[in-house]
């Protein structure tokens, strides 16, 4: 018996890192995952590794801001098992820069995938799961939806929104048995955290500051299956009375100063 025995589930940038381990932990819990990536090698990868361990995978290469191409792939995942109980906004992009550096189209480009997309994606699962009464919308947003480093303003603007846009949607769907969360990663080491092609998480400044000085309580950085099982919960009946709520998952970092 697994925790998503019968499930349905989308998961968005499923292909590496945090969407990645979503899917095989939920596959290995019994959920059909539809793997939505726009690098169809990667999502094909992780189909495979799902089939190999037993699990029921499709994988779907789209650009999720081709909102014609996200609404087939909806009508498809539907004509493949009748149904979508559950939704992970997490494909995102990072582009660094500032306000005095950074550019009108890399603000478009990360609110199109980073926010408009969360909206888009959804929006069209939303009536599916109205006319069942039941669903799981799960965003991806970041501490960085509250909190700045200070060289990622769109991408902090568009995670700030999730974390509003979260609220909004479970007020609107709760009336539905849909539930809305969103989960806030700190620091992952995935191919995200490669920064001008040097993992941020291994540098000898943040080893310096937030491992051996405690800037992160649990003194180390976290790795994408350490934030993948609060996925699973909010999907799991065990989660079953909460909606509209962020989920902060960082070893600590927020909670000292
Ligand atoms: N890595 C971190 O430190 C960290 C921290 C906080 C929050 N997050 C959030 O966690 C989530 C996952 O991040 P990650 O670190 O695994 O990132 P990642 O870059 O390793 O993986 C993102 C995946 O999304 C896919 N993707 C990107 N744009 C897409 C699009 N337009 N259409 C379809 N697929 C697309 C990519 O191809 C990739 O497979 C993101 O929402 C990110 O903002 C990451």
């Amino acid at each position: 018996m697994g925790l998503l025995d019968q499930q349905v589930a989308m998961v968005t940038g499923a292909g590496q890192g945090l969407g990645r381990a979503v899917a095989l932990e939920y596959a290995a819990e019994g959920a059909s995952v539809a793997l939505l990536e726009r690098n169809p090698e990667t999502a094909e990868a992780v189909r495979q590794e799902i089939e190999a361990a037993g699990g029921e995978a499709r994988a779907y290469p789209l650009d999720i801001t081709d909102y014609d191409r996200y609404a087939q792939v909806v009508a498809d995942v539907i004509a493949w098992k009748g149904q979508i109980d559950v939704l992970v906004n997490n494909a995102a992009i990072a582009l660094y820069g500032t306000i005095l550096n950074d550019t009108l189209e890399n603000w478009r480009k990360q609110i199109a995938v980073n926010l408009e997309a969360v909206y888009m994606g959804s929006k069209l699962v939303a009536p599916h799961m109205v006319a069942r009464r039941y669903g799981r919308i799960i965003s991806v947003a970041s501490i960085q939806g509250f909190a700045s480093s200070g060289d990622a303003g769109p991408y902090n603007a568009a995670k700030g929104a999730i974390i509003a846009y979260t609220k909004s949607m479970a007020v609107e769907l709760g009336p539905y048995n849909i539930m809305v969360n969103a989960v806030a990663p700190g620091f992952m080491r995935t191919p995200m955290s490669f920064v001008d092609g040097v993992d941020e998480t291994t540098t000898p400044d943040f080893e310096e500051w937030y491992v051996r000085r405690g800037k992160v309580p649990l003194r180390r950085t976290g790795l994408p299956e350490d934030v993948s099982g609060t996925i699973v919960f909010l999907a799991s009946s065990y989660c079953r009375y909460m909606t509209g709520q962020l989920l902060v998952v960082d070893g600590g970092l927020m909670s000292t100063f």
